[in-house]
């Protein structure tokens, strides 16, 4: 359903064949969130963000987790999966990569917010999610 409007927002926007030349930026999906969400840029939040971030959900073994429990409380470290495999840092500032192509975002925003949440996060939560990192230093 998210889905579905994501990508109806892109080809409202026009943005279709940009996203697959992948020339997203962190700006660019914060734009494109906004947007879908139907709030200004200057309407996500990067303190909400840190929240989607930071706050810990009952898990389904009865364990607490959360975004930072494998992107780590620092995320200009690198984090942990649960078999212990290496994550690059989240934050832009210490891997460039990071919210460069739409498609890799929206597939691992599924992932992992289903993992986490028990839920897709909404296109608020996602852009005020990349707000917050990518202001970090
Ligand atoms: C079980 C471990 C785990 C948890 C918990 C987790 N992630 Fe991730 N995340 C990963 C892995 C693995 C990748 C893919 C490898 C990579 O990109 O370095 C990833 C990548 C991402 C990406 C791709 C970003 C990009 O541009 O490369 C986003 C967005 C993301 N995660 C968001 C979240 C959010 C939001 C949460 C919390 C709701 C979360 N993750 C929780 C393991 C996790």
């Amino acid at each position: 359903m998210i889905k579905k409007t994501f990508r109806g927002s892109l080809a409202i926007l026009g943005l279709v064949s940009t996203v697959a030349a992948a020339a997203d930026t962190p700006a660019s999906l914060m734009a494109t969130y906004a947007q879908v969400a139907g709030v200004p840029v200057s309407g996500l939040s990067a303190k909400r963000g840190e929240m989607v971030y930071r706050t810990e959900h009952p898990g389904r073994n009865g364990q607490p987790v959360s975004c930072a429990a494998c992107h780590t409380a620092n995320p200009t470290q690198p984090g942990r999966t649960r078999v212990n495999k290496l994550i690059e840092p989240m934050a832009p500032a210490a891997n460039p990569q990071r919210f460069t192509d739409a498609a890799k975002v929206e597939k691992w925003f599924r992932r992992n917010c289903t993992d986490v949440l028990q839920r897709e996060c909404s296109a608020q939560e996602k852009g005020d999610f990349i707000a917050w990192l990518s202001q970090i230093k």
